[in-house]
């Protein structure tokens, strides 16, 4: 009886610690794809970026042309493009956006069709070459775009 009931504590106890343990660790994010020319450098640091971030990347590698046409059919208008697009929970991340933009666009779920940090700010995760300010956007299909950040 006592045996028993010892192993019954024990169970009890390491019950609980493997549920604090599981409600400790965070939800890891979504995995995400990212189109990209092979030659781009600055592209592959905005991924290593967001790998040590904790996030899983898949990487495509492109030509011109097919990038292009990524970008046409995800909706990322000229006025906010940037080097390379990524695709996370249905989002589109255009150009060196910074992780805590994607995690509270997550979190928010805002009706748009993503994130873009237009062109290559300087300051920007992955370009890391100035460090002036810069805004990441949202735009939507119509090429509409609202100020998300400011950096
Ligand atoms: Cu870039
Ligand atoms: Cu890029």
């Amino acid at each position: 009886m006592r045996a028993q009931l010892r192993v019954l504590v024990v169970g009890i106890l390491l019950g609980a610690l493997v549920a604090a343990a599981t409600a400790a660790r965070p939800t890891p994010p979504p995995d995400m794809v990212v189109y990209k020319s092979a030659s781009c450098g600055c592209c592959k640091q905005w991924v290593d970026y967001l790998k040590a971030k904790g996030y899983t990347v898949t990487s495509k590698d492109l030509d011109d042309a097919a990038l292009a046409s990524i970008k046409a059919e995800l909706g990322v208008t000229r006025g906010v493009s940037s080097c390379h697009t990524a695709v996370i929970a249905g989002y589109v991340i255009e150009g060196h956006v910074p992780a805590g933009d994607i995690e509270r666009l997550l979190r928010e779920k805002p009706k748009v069709l993503g994130l873009a940090a237009p062109g290559m700010p300087g300051a920007a995760p992955g370009m890391d070459t100035s460090k002036d300010p810069y805004d990441v956007l949202t735009f939507d299909a119509k090429g509409t775009t609202t100020v998300f950040s400011h950096h």
